[in-house]
């Protein structure tokens, strides 16, 4: 084999897996590999798959043949949620792969590299358990403003139609010492927003209860490092959030109001049929306690349109429940059928095609009416925003309020990574167009 200079790695899914390619990138660099820009000069490509749905699935194996007719000297290596899902399945069907690598085998990337390079062979690291390297390894982030900090791995909960309990294995919390001091390796490197992520971050320390240390504990402990400016969290459960944390939110000054809090469906039966752990009602209490508490709380949500036996009627109960929660930010997907998940056991999934669908763009309608008049109300406000980078058109600086909104305005690139206050005069779509306050 030819020896390997340069790297790409191609990340599908979510925050955690985005966090686990900084993780590969970061071996692959002590190996003395360079990133290259594009996939097609690199000697090394990885892709991070995505097993959410099915949609994310398909792409990766279109990609993957194009890749495998096109590749000569290349080493071809897939990673993440889709290796757990097919496991070997991946190397029979694509024979130019020459590795996959599991969700808790990422610090075993130069080993198997090294094998690779000695005998020439395919290999397979698919480990079902949380990989102890992990808790101590730190990553080299690629953003110097923002970066993932990983307080849970894996998932206890078993929603029916969810792939993540199978691909990311069972909770574990990291040990409340290391997140410290990785959060606090992170402010050395001038990195001023912390994301914690985690399936369901309000489980933090119940899986050990020795610990005796919870979610709430963490954000009051983080929020006592200087040079740190924000932190965020990512996702709330709405069967384990806690007053406790809600009064962590309010009483950090760097804790965002900004609370991801899936609802999924506004029926009860769905919820119940979902294996979700609340009902409706429960789920409204939650939210009126997080607005009595948490002063200009932002509210995200996810919803899945088209679970199994989902009639009209049902859906019009996620409908008027999403009209009348008035959330800030929203995800909405279609039920997608997935291999091991107990939905896929034992419903069929027999809300058609045409249905979901519709269901999606009546509920996509209103929430991009929704959020138009929502973004209007902050004409005039000041907004204080954490200047991330330069916007797409890079005539103006982008960054986000503490609730998530995207604001612009225009200004100098020094500002990057400081934080200043935005007087709004207008919207665009989901974004909020200002002009620096000098006042
Ligand atoms: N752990 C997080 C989210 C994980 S996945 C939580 O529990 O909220 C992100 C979102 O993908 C989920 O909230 C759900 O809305 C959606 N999702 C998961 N599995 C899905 C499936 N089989 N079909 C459609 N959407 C799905
Ligand atoms: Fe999936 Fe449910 Fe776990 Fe979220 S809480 S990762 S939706 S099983
Ligand atoms: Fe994330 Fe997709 Fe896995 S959403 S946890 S990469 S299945």
């Amino acid at each position: 084999m030819n020896s390997l200079n340069t790297f790409f790695i191609r990340t599908y899914g979510c925050q955690m897996n985005e966090l686990d390619s900084e993780i590969m990138a970061s071996q692959l660099e002590q190996r003395g590999l360079v990133e290259s820009e594009n996939e097609n000069d690199a000697d090394l490509i990885i892709f991070n798959t995505c097993s959410i749905r099915d949609l994310a699935e398909r792409k990766l194996f279109g990609k993957l043949g194009i890749i495998s007719r096109k590749k000569k000297k290349k080493i071809i290596g897939i990673a993440g949620c889709t290796v757990m899902a097919k496991k070997e399945k991946i190397l029979d069907k694509f024979e130019n792969v020459n590795f996959i690598i599991g969700t808790n085998n990422l610090t075993d990337l130069n080993n198997v590299l090294d094998e690779i390079e000695e005998k020439n062979i395919r290999l397979s690291k698919t480990d079902t358990k949380y990989e102890k390297k992990l808790e101590t390894y730190f990553a080299k982030r690629k953003n110097n403003i923002k970066a993932s900090v990983s307080i849970t791995r894996g998932c206890n909960n078993f929603c029916t139609y969810c792939v993540v309990p199978y691909t990311r294995g069972r909770e574990y919390s990291r040990s409340f010492e290391t997140i410290i001091d990785e959060c606090n390796y992170l402010k050395d490197q001038g990195i001023k927003e912390i994301m914690l992520l985690g399936q369901n971050v309000d489980s933090y320390g119940t899986d050990n209860h020795k610990m005796n240390k919870y979610f709430h504990d963490l954000l009051y402990e983080i929020d006592k490092i200087n040079g740190i400016e924000r932190i965020r969290f990512m996702t709330s459960h709405p069967k384990d959030i806690t007053t406790d944390l809600m009064y962590a939110i309010k009483d950090c000054k760097k804790v965002c109001n900004f609370v991801h809090f899936p609802l999924q469906a506004g029926s009860n039966r769905i919820l119940k049929k979902m294996n979700r752990g609340y009902t409706l009602e429960e789920y409204l209490e939650k939210v009126n306690k997080l607005r009595e508490i948490i002063p200009n709380v932002s509210i995200g949500t996810d919803i899945i349109v088209g679970f199994p036996t989902e009639t009209d009627d049902e859906f019009m109960q996620t409908y008027k429940a999403f009209e009348q929660i008035d959330f800030d930010l929203a995800f909405i997907f279609e039920y997608s059928p997935r291999k091991n998940t107990a939905a896929y056991k034992l419903y069929k999934d027999d809300i058609s095609i045409e249905v979901k669908d519709q269901r999606m763009k009546k509920l996509m309608n209103f929430y991009n009416c929704n959020i138009k008049d929502k973004l209007k109300k902050f004409i005039g406000t000041t907004q204080e925003v954490l200047v991330e980078n330069l916007n797409k058109d890079k005539n103006f600086l982008k960054g986000r309020n503490k609730r998530y909104e995207k604001v612009i305005f225009k200004g100098n690139k020094s500002l990057i990574g400081t934080i200043q206050n935005v007087n709004i005069k207008e919207t665009k779509h989901q974004t909020l167009i200002g002009e620096i306050s000098f006042s």
